[in-house]
């Protein structure tokens, strides 16, 4: 039972390897007092989940700047609106890439630390749900030759790369103003300062650098397939009012089909990164 004034946090395991669910008192959440608990947990589960808590926008900017640096959007907004309706949001369509697995700004130099998205709006007739899956724990249960073997391999990753998952003959423009994001050599596995490695794949990795064409292919779509296995991913299934955060520098994820004029609108805020891919 807790004491009086002491506000608990209670936990619950909803994977063994990945996903973490949070019970705890709202005010207590923004007020910071289980931040250094929260940043652990996140860390070491990939995923944490706050069933039906219902931020407000405001409480949620409070909660994420509780949590480390805020990351504000590229238009210098706080919240960005996940939807595909474009009359919300007339990038939508960048979002069909988020259907495909990856990680989020595998663009930038620092790479998110982690994202916070509620739900507000959900599709009536379902889906929708968000996978993530567990990088970390990915990795550690490779085999040791494939350890060795992947050891120093850095792949191309390119935003335009995304573009053929939804749009197989895409038109010149559209190829271009997406190459215009850019494209990045990342590390296959990335090392933390933590000491900890994950994977780092996702529907922007593009080839294995200086690796024989099919070969490329072959490894990215075999890690990928490993890493996606059952045991290390969680599914989530919303409710309104759920608030879900992942780790974005240890998981990967992807929104399951849904119907794009079914307003389904989630609000997202991020942290800010703390260390680059190495
Ligand atoms: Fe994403």
């Amino acid at each position: 039972m807790a004491l009086p004034g002491v506000t608990a946090l209670r936990t619950r395991d909803l994977k063994p390897r990945i996903g973490t669910e949070i019970l705890a008192d709202k005010a207590a959440l923004l007020s910071g007092e289980h931040a250094d608990t929260l940043r652990e947990l996140l860390e070491q589960r990939g995923v944490l989940v706050f069933p039906e808590i219902g931020l407000t926008d405001d409480e949620q900017v409070a909660f994420t700047e509780t949590l480390g640096a805020f990351a504000p959007e590229r238009t210098g907004e706080k919240l960005y609106n996940v939807t595909l309706d474009t009359n919300v949001n007339s990038s939508a369509d960048y979002l069909k890439g988020s259907l495909y697995w990856h990680i989020d700004g595998t663009m930038n130099e620092v790479p998110i630390r982690a994202s916070l998205l509620s739900s507000r709006v959900l599709p009536a007739d379902g889906g929708g749900d968000t996978e993530f899956c567990n990088t970390y724990a990915a990795y550690d249960a490779l085999g040791d030759d494939d350890k060795v073997a992947l050891d120093g391999l850095t792949v191309m990753h390119s935003a335009w790369n995304t573009l053929f998952y939804f749009e197989p003959e895409p038109e010149l423009t559209h190829l271009r103003k997406m190459m215009r994001i850019g494209d990045k050599e990342l590390p296959l596995v990335w090392t933390h300062k933590s000491g900890r490695k994950s994977l780092v794949l996702g529907c922007t990795a593009r080839h294995v650098v200086d690796t024989d064409y099919r070969r490329s292919a072959e490894l990215l779509v075999r890690l990928r397939d490993w890493a996606t296995q059952p045991e290390f991913v969680y599914r989530h299934q919303w409710s309104v009012g759920d608030l879900v955060i992942w780790d974005n520098t240890g998981t990967m994820h992807r929104a399951m089909p849904y119907d794009p004029d079914s307003g389904r609108l989630l609000t997202r805020t991020k942290l800010e990164g703390e260390e680059s891919f190495a």
